[in-house]
């Protein structure tokens, strides 16, 4: 079964075409490099407004039927960023887990680590997962919670990823 993999930016100024998305762009670069089974990517650049961030999520997950969808940028604590109120919104099941090792793993690069509110959470068979709007701070998210996120989809029935171990190795516990 192919992966289907959602990449929502969102970002006010981007959505205008005031600056070019480079963090969407960082996203599907980086998971091109890891993994190696086969997928399929659907991309948008929104603004940062809770309704249709809510709406294009739903769309993602219900009508393309995603398996993990990331999101960047919104999560911060501006007025406008709604990131993560959006996605607790649409999420059956929330995956705290995610955005503490993400801030924490953060810290290392920036103090300002923890003004992030990135979060996760389960719709369906997706994984929907925040992170940050900063181009750089994508793979230094990524890289931390990788490695538990195939297993995380198995769980919920989504599509069987598989990675080059030489570059991101993921952890699926043995059956028993
Ligand atoms: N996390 C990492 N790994 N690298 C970063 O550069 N930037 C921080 C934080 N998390 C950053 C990061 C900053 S400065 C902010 S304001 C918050 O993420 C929220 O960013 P956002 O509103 O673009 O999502």
């Amino acid at each position: 079964m192919k992966a289907k993999i959602g990449i929502l930016t969102l970002s006010d100024r981007a959505s205008k075409g005031i600056y070019e998305d480079l963090s969407g762009a960082a996203i599907r670069q980086i998971l091109d490099e890891w993994i190696v089974s086969e997928r399929e990517y659907f991309y948008e650049v929104i603004a940062d407004d809770f309704k249709i961030i809510k709406e294009r999520l739903i769309y993602m997950s219900d009508k393309l039927g995603c398996d993990l969808i990331l999101t960047t940028g919104g999560t911060g604590p501006a007025e406008r960023d709604v990131t993560p109120e959006a996605t607790e919104a649409v999420c059956k099941k929330m995956m705290p887990g995610f955005g503490e090792l993400m801030r924490a793993a953060s810290l290392k690069f920036v103090p300002t680590a923890i003004l992030s509110r990135q979060t996760a959470g389960i719709r369906a068979h997706a994984l929907i997962v925040n992170l940050p709007g900063q181009p750089k701070a994508i793979r230094e998210c990524l890289e931390p919670i990788f490695p538990a996120m195939p297993y995380c989809i198995d769980l919920i029935g989504g599509a069987f990823i598989e990675t080059d171990e030489s570059k991101m190795k993921v952890f699926r516990p043995k059956k028993k």
